[in-house]
């Protein structure tokens, strides 16, 4: 349904009483306070997009300025910075709640920001979509019914200026052997291809992705990073939001974190690694004492719980080296188990590092 609103978004006529142009002249774009499927003339667009100054491109292609978006009493972002250069690509990774699929929403321009600005090579997002510059994959959203794959990839295609050849997507995409197949019968790995497709078809220098790999298996998975892959080499600027760590470790040039709707960090993955790859050593040892297992190289803290003992290390590496030397130290070390700190609990750690006012934090829950 989504997507069917968000093609219809693209062919929306364009004029009407009661609208607002978008400023352009001066300044940032803005939102208008009219309703905001208002645009500019379409030479106008294609120019804007295929002309993006060296500043544009230097300092950002992509512009959230101080972004915000309630709903109800639900502050789902609450003043979201970002300016991504062209040719990166950026993951937004957060827990559920966190505040990016509204933030992907806003940037696309399918939701209003309460304020703030989003500027998408010096357009607002409802002008650079239209011209074709991006494309979406939505988190939610099904296939317009009762057309094949084909038909659906080519019709979408026919709405933009310069769309790509539709075997070629179909190639690229992974969707060429059930082209023929209606949208209707496909499995929901197979969706997320076409899916995937369409967002692709207009041959867009920003594609943005909301969890695009979430109802894919582990061969679909990496089916489909291969394809974009072959897509970033193109020298597009891909975003996509995930849950995972390690799909953003694998795939992103830098990694925004957001937990509650705030940015809690943000850099390139190694960096973002360290805050939140934690790993914990848990072990039943008789008589130890605390001092020493803080003293084993590669442990940030130990605690201790009768035999149990607890170490705390920063990432693989020196659980690893940890480990060994425990075991070289205390050969009786029992029901040892390594693993992985939660993200979860890496954000919850990260957010109340970050200042974060506590009643937003009830609120948002
Ligand atoms: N249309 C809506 N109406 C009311 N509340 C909403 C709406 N959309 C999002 N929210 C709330 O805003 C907050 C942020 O939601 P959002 O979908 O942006 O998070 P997310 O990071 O994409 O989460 P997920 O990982 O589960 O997809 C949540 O508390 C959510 O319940
Ligand atoms: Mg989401």
């Amino acid at each position: 349904m989504v997507i069917e609103i968000f093609v219809a978004k693209r062919t929306v006529p364009l004029t009407g009483k009661g609208t607002q142009l978008v400023e352009m002249g001066s300044g940032d774009p803005h939102y208008s306070d009219q309703p905001f499927e208002v645009h500019l003339p379409d030479d106008v667009v294609r120019d804007r997009v295929e002309n993006v100054d060296s500043d544009e491109k230097t300092n950002g292609v992509i512009r959230l300025t101080d972004l915000r978006k309630s709903y109800g009493e639900v502050r789902a972002v609450r003043g979201v910075d970002v300016t991504i250069a062209s040719g990166q690509t950026v993951a937004f990774l957060g827990p559920n709640g966190a505040g990016k699929t509204t933030t992907i929403d806003m940037m696309l321009g399918l939701v209003r920001p309460d304020s703030g600005n989003v500027s998408l090579f010096g357009l607002p997002p409802s002008d650079a979509v239209r011209a074709g510059a991006v494309g979406g994959m939505l988190q939610t959203g099904s296939l317009i019914e009762y057309l094949s794959v084909r038909e659906l990839i080519k019709m979408v295609g026919s709405l933009y200026p310069h769309p790509l050849d539709l075997e070629e997507v179909l190639d690229l995409t992974g969707t060429g052997d059930i082209a023929d197949r209606k949208t209707t019968k496909l499995s929901g790995g197979q969706t997320q291809r076409v899916r995937f497709a369409i967002a692709l078809i207009a041959d867009p220098d920003l594609l943005v992705l909301d969890e695009p790999t979430v109802a894919l298996d582990v061969e679909g998975r990496r089916d489909f990073w291969n394809a974009m892959q072959a897509v970033t080499a193109r020298g597009k600027t891909v975003i996509f939001a995930t849950h995972y760590l390690e799909e953003a470790d694998a795939y992103a040039d830098r990694i925004i974190l957001m937990a509650r709707g705030q940015i809690v960090a943000d850099g390139p993955p190694s960096e973002i690694k360290a805050k939140v790859g934690g790993r914990t050593i848990r072990a039943s040892i008789p008589s130890v004492h605390r001092e020493t297992l803080e003293s084993i190289p590669g442990v940030v803290s130990a605690s201790q719980h009768g035999e149990e003992i607890v170490l705390v290390c920063s990432d693989t590496a020196s659980s690893d080296g940890a480990l060994r030397d425990l075991l070289h130290r205390f050969p009786e070390a029992r029901n040892i188990d390594v693993r992985g700190a939660g993200l979860e609990e890496a954000f919850l750690k990260l957010t109340s590092e970050d200042d974060v006012d506590s009643d937003a934090m009830d609120e948002s829950r």
